[in-house]
């Protein structure tokens, strides 16, 4: 019979006991369930950035602005950061996950206002079935503010991160200009609106699942922040919605994901979309995905380009500090209906 979990985290209740079930907390009712049989497998965009600096950028910003219109997904190469800076980046992520419970339990808190905590599910505070995922996150700029929280162990951790968090904030900066060109307005114009900036990570860890069918790693969501750069291994498990379907995205090597985020939706005044995506489990292999998530400071004002706001085009949201927006998003909690909804100029007073 289907018990409930006795382990904080999701990976020690794997190992601790040899289980050949989902305990009952994790349970998704039946027309919640991933149906993995119908599943697509189609790959989405993939960009080479080499061109992004020489006299084809109007046409690698071209290509950008199209994925983002049509998929909000796409892969990039030839993105800069070494890859080095990224085997150091997953070999330590992999090691903290390995480290003994009651070590990797000393940042553990299940409060999202935490700025590093290692913790499970989603937020277990406000869910009702929970995820099949341990994850840590971290805040990582302005770095000073934050580095002296992260784990001390394994022990090259704060330095591998450091310089993968910086590489990958060199690389968002790159995106934010080229996305804002591919929306018609100046370079620098997303990168303005930022305020101080921020940039948050988190390490996700997703144990072998004896019954995939019947949980998430993450279920169907969109990203609360302006981009996503996600960084996954070699083990499948990413999914996005095109067209009504759920498609499998392969892991490529060397490669990164990206994804608009809800702010870059309002930004875009509804142009560019923050589409869903989730992850799924499987039953033989353990997998690791860190996503950079590249935000606004919380003081920022975000709203609609006023040069994407035109008669025929009237701004679909009203303005929110970020702040405001992403208390919003730990609260809701994961759901297909998007936080967006409770920011939209109709519904301003
Ligand atoms: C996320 C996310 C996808 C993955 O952390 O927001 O969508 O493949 N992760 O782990
Ligand atoms: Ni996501």
């Amino acid at each position: 019979m289907a018990t409930n979990s006795k382990t904080l985290l999701v990976s020690d209740l794997v190992s601790s006991e040899k289980i050949d079930h989902v305990p009952s907390n994790y349970i998704r009712p039946i027309s919640e369930r991933p149906n993995l049989q119908d599943v697509y497998d189609d790959p989405i965009p993939l960009i080479d950035l080499n061109d992004l600096c020489g006299p084809n950028r109007s046409h690698v910003v071209d290509q950008i602005g199209l994925a983002c219109r049509k998929y909000g997904f796409f892969q990039v190469k030839n993105h800069g950061v070494p890859e080095s800076t990224i085997a150091n980046m997953m070999q330590i992520a992999r090691e903290f996950f390995k480290l003994p419970e009651q070590e990797r339990l000393k940042t553990y808190s299940d409060d999202p206002k935490q700025t590093t905590r290692l913790s499970t599910s989603f937020n277990i505070r406000t869910e009702k079935v929970a995820n099949w995922r341990d994850f840590l996150r971290l805040h990582c700029y302005p770095i000073q503010d934050y580095i002296n929280e992260w784990p001390t162990n394994p022990a090259h951790f704060r330095a591998h991160v450091a310089e993968y968090s910086h590489s990958t904030r060199d690389l968002a900066l790159r995106l934010v200009d080229a996305i804002s060109e591919s929306l018609g307005l100046e370079k620098d114009y997303i990168n303005k609106q930022l305020g101080k900036h921020g940039q948050h990570m988190a390490l996700n860890y997703y144990p072998p699942c004896p019954q995939p069918d019947l949980t998430y790693g993450l279920p169907g969501h969109t990203d609360g922040n302006l981009i996503t750069i996600l960084l996954q291994d070699e083990v499948p498990g990413l999914q996005v919605m095109r067209d009504g379907h759920w498609v499998a995205v392969r892991p490529v090597p060397n490669t990164f994901i990206i994804n608009i985020g809800d702010q870059m939706q309002v930004i875009s005044n509804d142009k560019y979309k923050s589409v869903l995506h989730r992850a799924v489990v499987n039953c033989d292999r353990e997998r690791l995905s860190i996503p950079t998530f590249y935000c606004p400071s919380p003081d920022a004002i975000i709203g609609p380009a006023p040069k994407l706001v035109t008669l025929d085009d009237p701004a679909v949201y009203r303005e929110f500090t970020y702040g405001e927006y992403y208390d919003k998003f730990w609260n809701k909690g994961l759901a297909s209906v998007s936080c967006l909804d409770m920011f939209m100029a109709t519904s301003s007073v």
